[in-house]
């Protein structure tokens, strides 16, 4: 999956399929950063129930509580760790009881050890457990809840990076494996555990993973992959997946630098998940020109 600039964010729509009185919106890892930006975005357009998720639940708690503050009302808070798959059993759980149906999952939780210019993988494992094992645990689990009608077509947004793109990847049977039109999940658990197996027996600098934030950018090329995996088997069937690059954007994962704010990448990302049913963007990587020229990440 290459990133395919979005030259300008598209136009809110002035029918409003979302505001309808049951449609719900989760997003992981938003008690902070672009995740956070994201959920008040989306209660401020007026999707009706916002779940805020968040790992730390007193962290969860006050962001909700802040939001509350604001007159946002259709905001809502629950526990969810995705690198553990008791806890989005009991996420899930909770979801189906309180609201049975969703309409919008944005996979945005991550995390990164690196500074900006270093390149560590010591924790590999739980860089690649969070952000691509998590985003697709949590998307099976919650497969079955989607809406999956003609008049909306729920969406899946994955907040990816420009360093999981296929170009930054060196080694040419990787490259040939994420550019098949035959690619299936296994095959990217399996380049997963390679990289893994490259880290634990320390080959990964000369096997062609990409060079900056390998690790990281290893867990947004699986993640890409997915998605585009994803996006064919449901084709036809009223749910669409998108990845989305916010760029280089000032947050704690880039220690506050970047070249623009959450609010500014939450609003690129709402509008591109709120887009009228017949334009969304279905198995495509996308970012910000400008931003995603210039991001680091
Ligand atoms: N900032 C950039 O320049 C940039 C560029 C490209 C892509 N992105 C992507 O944008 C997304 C948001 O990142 P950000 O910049 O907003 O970073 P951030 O401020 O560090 O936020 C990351 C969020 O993920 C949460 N998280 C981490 N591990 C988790 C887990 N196991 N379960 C649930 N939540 C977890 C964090 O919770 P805690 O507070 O508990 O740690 C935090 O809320 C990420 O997917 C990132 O890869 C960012």
């Amino acid at each position: 999956m290459e990133l395919e600039p979005l030259l300008s964010s598209p136009p809110l729509p002035s029918n409003r399929w979302w505001t309808r009185k049951d449609t719900t919106a989760i997003v992981s890892g938003a008690n902070k950063g672009i995740g956070y930006a994201l959920v008040k975005r989306l209660a401020e357009l007026g999707v009706s129930h916002v779940i805020l998720t968040a790992r730390d639940e007193e962290k969860g708690k006050r962001a909700v509580g802040s939001l509350r503050e604001e007159g946002l009302d259709n905001v809502h808070f629950s526990c969810l760790d995705v690198s553990h798959h008791s806890s989005i059993k009991t996420f899930v759980s909770w979801f189906k009881e309180e609201f049975g149906v969703l309409d919008i999952l944005v996979n945005n939780a991550a995390v990164s050890f690196n500074e900006i210019n270093e390149n560590t993988v010591e924790h590999a494992e739980t860089v690649i457990k969070t952000n691509f094992y998590g985003a697709k645990m949590l998307t099976e689990a919650l497969l079955p809840m989607f809406r999956y009608s003609t008049n909306s077509m729920s969406r899946i947004l994955n907040i990816s990076s420009r360093l999981g793109s296929i170009n930054k990847v060196k080694n040419p049977s990787i490259k040939r494996l994420l550019q098949s039109e035959s690619l299936q999940e296994e095959h990217i658990d399996d380049m997963v555990s390679l990289f893994i197996e490259n880290v634990r027996n320390g080959t990964w600098e000369k096997q062609g993973w990409p060079q900056v934030w390998t690790d990281y950018a290893v867990s947004k090329l699986a993640l890409n992959a997915y998605s585009r995996v994803l996006a064919r088997r449901f084709e036809g069937r009223d749910l669409c997946v998108i990845c989305f690059c916010p760029g280089f954007t000032k947050t704690s994962m880039t220690r506050g630098k970047g070249t623009h704010t959450a609010i500014d990448a939450a609003e690129a990302g709402a509008r591109l998940l709120l887009l009228p049913h017949e334009n969304v963007p279905t198995g495509k990587f996308l970012g910000l020109l400008a931003a995603a020229t210039n991001s680091k990440l």
